[in-house]
């Protein structure tokens, strides 16, 4: 039985995360012996019946620890589809998602809460910052989530607001900044918690071309610096150039494009 087909993951809580995990298929483990993130034949169908939309089917993609890759596609091809189920904010259909020696399916509610808020940055497309928070206690926040000490968020908060070059607007709230420092504020905030793998989906949707990728470049900085791995959902060809390599999403099927000079860039 796969994770997926479990019927009741709640009721298996604590010990399935280390049973139910089972090797890797061998095909999956020779290519990608280091991989954070294995996502093997992820279908995701909304709605049922006549209604029904297959909006991924059989997605099966690798990433290596380190590695920045991008999840191309046109809208309404599977992005987010996609990065919301490895990032365990949505349930697949069928196939499963590792992150480390963790199955995502195979967590309870609680568990995956926890898992989130502990190992996964989310950067969304809107930024989503809490409005009445200054930017530095919107980073702040997270650190209390995860139990971190104060001087140490205190620390961590004021390190990652200097490295995005938001020191002097730290103290300012959200409709007090620009897009692309919203932005910015939103990729801190993503690494507040020290994640294994960091999701962004369509950061520069709201930002001109150079602010675009002022904000990409960043992201892939820190995520490089960091040993981080990340995933980064884009319709802009013009930000691939960015990253590793290049998955491309075309009407919730997933092909693989080695690497972003391949797309012509
Ligand atoms: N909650 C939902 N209910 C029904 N259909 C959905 C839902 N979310 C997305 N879809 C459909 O699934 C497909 C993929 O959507 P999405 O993953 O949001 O694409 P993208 O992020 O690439 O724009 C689209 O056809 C979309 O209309
Ligand atoms: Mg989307």
């Amino acid at each position: 039985m796969t994770a997926s087909e479990t019927p009741d993951p709640v009721a298996q809580a604590t010990d399935s995360a280390a049973e139910g995990t089972g090797p890797a298929p061998a095909v999956d483990a020779a290519a990608h012996p280091d991989a954070l993130l294995q996502v093997r034949d992820v279908t995701k169908v909304y709605g049922s019946g006549h209604t029904a939309v297959t909006a991924l089917a059989e997605a099966t993609l690798a990433v290596e620890k380190g590695e920045f890759v991008a999840l191309l596609g046109p809208s309404g091809s599977g992005k987010t589809t996609l990065i919301s189920i490895i990032g365990g904010l949505l349930a697949p259909t069928s196939g499963s998602v590792t992150i480390g020696d963790t199955d995502v399916a195979s967590l309870s509610r609680k568990q995956l809460t926890r898992f989130r808020a502990e190992r996964v940055g989310f950067v969304f497309q809107s930024a989503n910052l809490v409005p009445f928070l200054t930017a530095r206690e919107n980073l702040l926040y997270v650190a209390g989530l995860v139990g971190m000490t104060k001087s140490d968020s205190r620390a961590r908060a004021d390190q990652l607001l200097d490295e995005l070059g938001l020191t002097d607007r730290a103290r300012n709230l959200p409709e007090q900044l620009s897009g692309g420092e919203r932005q910015r504020v939103a990729i801190g905030r993503a690494l507040m918690n020290d994640p294994d793998l960091v999701l962004v989906d369509e950061p520069t949707a709201a930002l001109d071309t150079a602010l675009g990728r002022q904000v990409v470049q960043l992201l892939r900085r820190e995520i490089k610096d960091r040993g981080k791995t990340g995933i980064m959902v884009t319709h802009d060809l013009r930000m691939v150039e960015y990253t590793d390599r290049v998955f491309e999403i075309l009407d919730g099927h997933l092909t693989h494009v080695e690497s972003p000079s391949a797309l012509g860039h």
